[in-house]
């Protein structure tokens, strides 16, 4: 990432009203959460995503489809909000017309400043009856093994949370008894109609789409740059190595999110430790580059 690519994401930044910032996996990376297609730390590479993330995988084994779910729940209640999750905030602090459109299940945003991004692929923090959609309890009293491990001890050496592997059976439906299943979109299975509506109709409006951290290979979520790109809106991606996005964007910064997002935001403001939501975050010189 060069400082005149830094300066011209920055320039476009500071001149949005009503900027669009889209984040996948890696916006959560550098807080020990793991992507999903990286290699080796992917929890795809790991896992086949056929056996644990699709309804049918859930039908066939539930214990073993919310034992695996309740352990990422565990390591991401584990995880802090990275300078990444940060400059988000600070981004929204200065442009209230923000709109934050997340595919990560993870809570990192919320914790990190933004209220309500709109989320297309549902969260791990809203399990619901998988027969009558009713919501259910988060089963914080099941203490997991290693839950006392400290805020920040977000993940086991690989980067997997490993404190819970293994089946475990779900809670059953405080109304029609059936299985309560992850509040998450499964392969195969339709995203949340209102959220899809909010994030279109945001990606419609908006004068510049900050893509954070997704690979841009899950449709229809990977649509949503494509619609900033095709009605006018400069869209600028934040990502260590190229995506199909490169050719849609008018910058691309490579780089991680949690070292390029303060930057930008101190490119795009200059005085913006005023606007920082949380002024003791660490996070590194604009200039670095
Ligand atoms: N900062 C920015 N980007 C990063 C970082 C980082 N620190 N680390 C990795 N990346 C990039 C990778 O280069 C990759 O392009 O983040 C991207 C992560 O891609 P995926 O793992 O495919 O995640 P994502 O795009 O969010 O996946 C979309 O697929 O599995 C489903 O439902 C799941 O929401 C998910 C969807």
């Amino acid at each position: 990432m060069t400082g005149p690519e830094l300066a011209e994401a920055g320039r476009l930044l500071a001149a949005a009203r009503r900027p669009v910032v889209f984040t996948g996996a890696g916006m959560s990376a550098e807080s020990g959460v793991p992507t999903f297609r990286d290699a080796q730390t992917g929890l795809w590479q790991r896992y086949d995503p056929l056996e644990l993330a699709t309804p049918a995988a859930f039908r066939a084994d539930p214990a073993l489809v919310w034992g695996w779910y309740e352990a990422r729940r565990h390591g991401v209640r584990r995880a802090l909000p990275n300078p990444g999750h940060r400059a988000v905030a600070a981004i929204r602090a200065r442009c209230p017309e923000t709109v934050v459109i997340t595919q990560n299940v993870d809570d990192l945003h919320e914790r990190g400043g933004v209220p309500a991004p709109v989320r297309l692929h549902g969260s791990l923090f809203a399990p619901r009856c998988s027969a009558c959609a009713r919501p259910a309890p988060i089963p914080e009293d099941a203490a997991a093994p290693g839950d006392d491990a400290p805020p920040g001890d977000a993940a086991a050496p690989d980067g997997m949370p490993e404190p819970h592997a293994g089946p475990l059976t779900p809670p059953a439906c405080a109304g029609c008894g059936a299985p309560v299943r992850p509040g998450v979109v499964w392969f195969g299975e339709a995203l949340p109609s209102a959220a899809l509506d909010a994030a279109v109709e945001a990606a419609s409006g908006c004068d510049l789409l900050l893509t954070v951290g997704t690979s841009a290979l899950v449709h229809p979520a990977a649509e949503i740059p494509l619609v900033a790109a095709r009605l006018g809106a400069p869209v600028v991606q934040v990502n260590p190595v190229p995506t199909p996005l490169d050719a849609i964007c008018a910058v691309n910064l490579r780089g991680p999110a949690g070292e390029v997002l303060p930057a930008l935001v101190r490119a795009a403001w200059p005085d913006a430790d005023a606007a920082w939501p949380d002024a003791d975050a660490a996070w590194p010189d604009a200039d670095a580059g």
